[in-house]
């Protein structure tokens, strides 16, 4: 009998549950390698963590370390520490990590002062712009891992051109597009439920989130984003599920929240997420997931950075940027969105079984 593989995957954020949940689900029908989550508690709130546990039924994790939120080096510090306790007492064949957050920086870290084995899902990503703590923080993993897992061409030709190209590179594809197809592949009234509960239309809103830090600590940036929805909200109504940094910054504005046009609500969960993103005119983001997932559902986008990791969508005319320092040039992106006639969809992100190729590499740590 081959010896049992035994990983720890570390999670924390959203889009790190939601990309877990997919190899989480290939793991749990493989003989010969068991998993043990760590959950890191960067964050907390039911609408930013449960809710994914409870419709992706992600297995309940096995330590929950509840670091919550912090400065980037007191969160990083606490999580590292705890997950070093976590790491000795599991003893693994070796540790997951998804995407760039701090809870990845500090997996990273932990693991590797330990000699642990290190795989990087979604490695290879830059957006070249230092300023931006996820750039810190997948460079930092990349260059600690021993099992990268690029999910495009262009990251893996990156990780080839940083001088990783000794180490194992599996191109996989992307594993939030497994996460799509498994959405898609619901029946069509759950999938068209979400629009009746909110009372939108198909096709007759935008679909709005923000939470870069970039975008939401400088309230001069914040408050032209929300004065370009104010515009839009008056042409069609702007749904805005609120990151709760968001929320958090949006208080603190003397103008708040536009008074008419502009409906926040809380945070979604995955499925309903899915489902206003399919039926939405076009979608404006500072998200990475988000834009990706525009783009799967063949809704135009308008992404409100200077820069993006996602740059295949740009060249293929799926997206576009326009950071928040115009309300004009913001309101004249996504009315360009808006009229953009039928574009190709280029297969940019694999054959969507990266959960299995994923789990097909990591056999190899037997
Ligand atoms: C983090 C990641 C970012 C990712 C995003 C996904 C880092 C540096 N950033 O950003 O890459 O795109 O998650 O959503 O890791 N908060 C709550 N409740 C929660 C979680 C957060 O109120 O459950 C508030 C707290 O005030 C906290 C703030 O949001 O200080 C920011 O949370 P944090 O996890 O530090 O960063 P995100 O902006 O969520
Ligand atoms: N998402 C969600 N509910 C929301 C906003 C986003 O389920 O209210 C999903 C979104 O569909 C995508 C993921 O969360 O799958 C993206 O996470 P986020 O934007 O928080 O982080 P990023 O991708 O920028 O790191």
């Amino acid at each position: 009998m081959p010896d049992l593989i035994r990983l720890a995957t570390v999670v924390g954020a959203r889009p790190q549950f939601i990309k877990a949940a997919v190899v989480s689900r290939v793991l749990g029908r493989t003989d010969g390698i068991c998993e043990d989550l760590i959950h890191t508690g960067q964050h907390y709130d039911p609408e930013m963590s449960a809710v994914f546990f409870g419709e992706l039924e992600i297995p309940a994790p096995r330590f929950n370390l509840d670091i919550g939120s912090g400065s980037h080096a007191v969160q990083t510090g606490r999580m590292m520490e705890a997950l070093e306790r976590a790491f000795l007492e599991l003893r693994p064949s070796g540790v997951l990590l998804y995407g760039d957050t701090n809870s990845t920086l500090a997996g990273a870290l932990a693991a590797a002062k330990l000699g642990l084995r290190i795989a990087h899902v979604e490695a290879g990503l830059r957006s070249f712009n230092r300023s931006m703590p996820e750039e810190i923080n997948r460079i930092v993993a990349d260059h600690v891992a021993d099992l990268l897992f690029p999910p495009t061409d262009r990251a893996e030709r990156q990780l080839r051109a940083e001088g990783l190209g000794e180490r194992r590179i599996v191109p996989v594809g992307d594993v939030m597009y497994d996460a799509s197809l498994h959405a898609a592949g619901r029946d069509a009234a759950a999938r068209a439920e979400p629009l009746a509960r909110f009372g939108l239309q198909p096709g007759g809103y935008l679909l709005v989130t923000i939470h870069r830090a970039e975008n939401t600590d400088a309230p001069e940036r914040l408050e032209v984003i929300l004065g370009a929805l104010a515009i839009l909200g008056a042409e069609l109504p702007v749904v805005l599920p609120l990151h709760p940094r968001t929320q958090a910054a949006i208080d603190k504005l003397p103008s708040g929240l536009p008074q008419t046009g502009v409906r926040a609500i809380s945070p979604l969960g995955y499925f309903d997420m899915q489902s206003l993103e399919g039926a939405a005119r076009a979608i404006v983001t500072d998200s990475g997931g988000v834009q990706k997932e525009a783009f799967w559902h063949g809704v135009p986008c308008v992404t409100v950075r200077g820069e993006t990791e996602w740059t295949e969508l740009i060249e293929a005319g799926w997206n576009r940027l326009a950071p928040a320092d115009s309300v004009e040039r913001l309101v004249g992106a996504v009315r360009d969105a808006m009229s953009t006639g039928p574009l190709e969809q280029p297969s940019l992100y694999g054959d969507g079984r990266a959960g299995e190729h994923i789990v097909a590499a990591l056999r190899g740590w037997a």
